[in-house]
């Protein structure tokens, strides 16, 4: 057997060849900072799925990723559907939406500046609840942003337009309880905006602390995800990305969103409790996201 059947064998998914796969010539290359995804379909199966191509140097990511993803199962995180025999490549379930940073922008079919608050509570419920799952699995996703939030749809649903949330992107997710797991090291650039001031701190400004990630870390990241969506843009975008992130690092300024149409008391407190300097203020997902549900009734 060669490797890539050991590792479809071990992780026990199907083992695809570029034969069995048709590429979408018509659908957008998507590009990551480490991979390439296209659409394809699988005739013999009838399922529609997005192939993610890394690239040759990032193989422990490749790797990392497949073994995260096969850990979980939940409606809310994308799902492995199996590998492909030729390069490193993982075949997941397609997601015909935007990502979700994509969604804010307005060349996107103006998704942001028609959405309803429940539209947009509703996402944010969603990721609370991927979430919640994934810490319960002892997993810690280390890169959640706007960027990694894949959406499908939309639908209507009560006369409301909605979309299916699936958070992606597990190649630097570290699973807690597994004495094999790679630690590997983030990769700093297009991440900024939902880093941890912990993070932060370890990255640009004292290398010498410990390991930042925790699950607070993740919560820190949803907050930031939250001001997105009750603002349409990432926060203190007026700053200068570098001299933003040194005045975060030092804790020297904080997320304040002011109310608006979107923007409850209730959200900008939850904004605010998730985005805490100190890591042991911020809320665990079983709290957020059951105060979301109560918002989304
Ligand atoms: N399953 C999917 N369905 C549709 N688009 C996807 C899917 N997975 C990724 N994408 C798109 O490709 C981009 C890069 O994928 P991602 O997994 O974030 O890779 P990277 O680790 O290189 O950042 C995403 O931001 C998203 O727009
Ligand atoms: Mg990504």
């Amino acid at each position: 057997m060669n490797n890539m059947q050991n590792l479809a064998t071990e992780l026990e998914v199907p083992l695809f060849s570029t034969s069995d796969l048709e590429f979408d010539v018509n659908s957008t290359i998507k590009y990551g900072s480490c991979s390439v995804v296209r659409k394809a379909f699988i005739p013999a199966l009838s399922w529609t799925v997005a192939v993610k191509n890394y690239k040759q140097q990032d193989s422990n990511s490749y790797k990392n990723e497949m073994r995260i993803l096969k850990k979980l199962n939940h409606e809310n995180l994308l799902n492995l559907k199996g590998l492909l025999s030729d390069g490193d490549s993982l075949v997941v379930d397609w997601c015909s939406g935007p990502n979700l940073y994509e969604y804010f922008n307005s060349k996107f079919e103006q998704c942001y500046s028609k959405a309803s608050t429940n539209e947009l509570m509703n996402i944010a419920y969603q990721i609370s609840n991927g979430m919640e799952y994934m810490h319960s699995m002892k997993i810690i996703h280390r890169d959640l942003k706007s960027k990694n939030v894949f959406l499908i749809g939309p639908s209507l649903q009560k006369g409301t337009r909605q979309w299916k949330v699936k958070i992606g992107d597990f190649n630097l997710a570290v699973a807690l309880n597994d004495p094999n797991a790679q630690n590997i090291q983030t990769k700093c650039e297009g991440s900024l905006y939902w880093m941890a001031p912990e993070v932060i701190n370890k990255n640009f400004i004292n290398q010498q602390i410990s390991d930042p990630y925790t699950f607070k870390s993740d919560v820190y990241s949803f907050g930031v995800i939250l001001f997105e969506l009750v603002t349409g843009e990432v926060p203190f975008k007026d700053l200068e990305p570098m001299a933003m992130v040194l005045k975060i690092g030092r804790r020297e300024i904080s997320l304040n969103p002011q109310s608006s149409s979107h923007a409850s008391q209730e959200i900008i407190d939850l904004i605010k409790q998730c985005t805490e300097h100190k890591r042991e203020f911020r809320p665990e997902f079983a709290q957020i996201k059951n105060l979301l549900s109560k918002i989304i009734e």
